[in-house]
């Protein structure tokens, strides 16, 4: 379910010029968001007093914030390669 979400809005930004970054925000959201759920789900499990699943969720957490800040490092760079590329192409139509 999750990773249709994250599947149809990449599709929402094919038609947009700039869907490159554009999927980074969709990225950097959707891995926040993930965040959040996991976070969620492992104060339940603590809640039940299931341990060892609340320990399983705390790791896919971990993996959910060590995603979402590599896609957060990834905005700055890739952001100004879209930049210098479209600056590229425009002058390439002068
Ligand atoms: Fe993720």
């Amino acid at each position: 379910m999750l990773s249709l979400g994250g599947t149809m809005a990449a599709l929402g930004h094919t038609v947009a010029p700039d869907e490159i970054v554009k999927n980074s925000f969709a990225n950097y959201a959707f891995e926040n968001y993930e965040i959040a759920a996991y976070t969620s789900l492992r104060t339940l499990a603590e809640l039940a007093g299931v341990n060892q699943a609340a320990d399983l969720l705390g790791r896919s957490l971990d993996e959910e914030v060590a995603m979402a800040e590599w896609v957060e490092v990834q905005i700055v760079p890739l952001t100004q390669k879209f930049a210098a590329l479209s600056a590229s192409e425009e002058a390439a139509k002068k």
